[in-house]
């Protein structure tokens, strides 16, 4: 089974051809990716209009490529899937209508695809884990906890109730006159500083509900820079190691908290696992403060390739796959959603 695979929902242009072995393993055949950080950067963030344009420009040729790496062509492939949403309405309807043109041309099955669930199947695809297991989805547009109990079982366990954590590093990125995307900014200037210099708050810390919060994290950091001006390149490492340990600190509770939960209802579970994806996944200051806290309680802590973990069509392909193994197709008539929880 070899799924073609298009994901346009932000500002990443991607597509791939991944195939599903009979005994149900992935192998990515290809996985072509055009990012557009170079056109958004001089607005400082996505603008869904750019954004838009940029992906006509390039799918075309991007999908050629995908399929001219893995020495194939249309004929060769038992299904189309496309990033149907939640994502940027405009990225989404062309990704969509070009799926759609291809599923019809080629008279080939065509897979609509949540672009979380993508996120969320990942590590079946990396690393062939069973089912049920928890994932922590951190990118510039999303913050969630999923508890992934099967193909299409998901439950968001939490959420942010107000800045997408990938967004807290853009914004504190901005405030501190750092380049964008703001995440790679402020981790290589916290290397430089010291994370207990500025006491920033743990947002929602000791609350028992499973969400997250950011957007006090961010103010706080206006205020501590604002009482510095003019700001030397000292304040400014100090201010990103204290934001990046105060992250740090936030999601060892909040993640813990989920651990928590996950142990309650699946206390047989052989092999408990935690996934992180989303752009914020790079974080290497994060990732080992997850890894630690995976490692006190039992769970495995995986984190797929960088390439797998931010967008990418590999995982929309992959998503298409598991759902050919055991759902119908969609229909064409399939509309796009900005807005689509799992
Ligand atoms: O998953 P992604 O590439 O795109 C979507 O948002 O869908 O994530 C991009 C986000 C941006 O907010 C960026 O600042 C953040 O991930 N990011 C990081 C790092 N690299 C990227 N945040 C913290 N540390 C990083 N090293
Ligand atoms: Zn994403």
């Amino acid at each position: 089974m070899r799924i073609l695979g298009i994901e346009t929902s932000c500002d990443e242009t991607a597509a791939a051809i991944v195939e599903r072995d009979e005994q149900g393993k992935g192998h990515i055949l290809s996985n072509v990716v055009l990012s557009q950080i170079a056109e958004h950067e001089p607005y400082g963030g996505v603008v869904p209009e750019i954004a838009a344009r940029a992906h006509v420009e390039a799918l075309d040729g991007l999908v050629r490529r995908a399929l001219e790496q893995a020495n194939l062509t249309l004929d060769d492939v038992d299904g189309i899937a496309a990033t149907a949403g939640p994502g940027l309405i405009g990225g989404l309807i062309v990704g969509l209508m070009t799926a759609k043109a291809l599923a019809m041309a080629a008279k080939k099955p065509f897979y609509a695809i949540n672009h979380l669930e993508g996120h969320a199947l990942t590590a079946r695809l990396t690393d062939n884990l069973d089912f049920p297991y928890l994932l922590l989805l951190v990118s510039g547009g999303h913050t969630q906890m999923v508890l992934v109990r099967g193909l299409g079982q998901y439950e968001r366990l939490g959420t942010t109730i107000d800045d997408a954590l990938g967004e807290a590093f853009d914004k504190t990125a901005k405030l501190l006159g750092l380049p964008y995307p703001g995440g790679p900014a402020v981790e290589a200037m916290a290397k430089k500083g010291d994370p207990t210099r500025f006491a920033l708050p743990r947002p929602l810390k000791g609350e028992k509900r499973l969400d997250f919060s950011f957007s006090g994290l961010k103010t706080a950091v206006r205020q501590t820079a604002s009482e510095l001006v003019p700001l030397s390149d000292q304040d400014v490492a100090d201010i990103c190691a204290s934001f990046q340990e105060a992250v740090a600190d936030t999601l060892r509770d909040r993640v813990g908290r989920s651990l928590d939960r996950f142990s309650a209802e699946f206390p047989d579970c052989p092999t408990p696992a935690l996934i992180v994806a989303g752009g914020v996944a790079a974080n290497k200051t994060l990732r080992a403060a997850l890894e630690e806290l995976c490692a006190k309680r039992g769970f495995r802590f995986i984190a797929p390739p960088l390439n797998l973990c931010t967008d990418n069509a590999a995982m929309i392909a992959w998503a298409g796959a598991e759902r050919a193994g055991s759902s119908e197709p969609d229909p064409l008539s399939l509309a796009p959603r900005s807005r689509w929880p799992l």
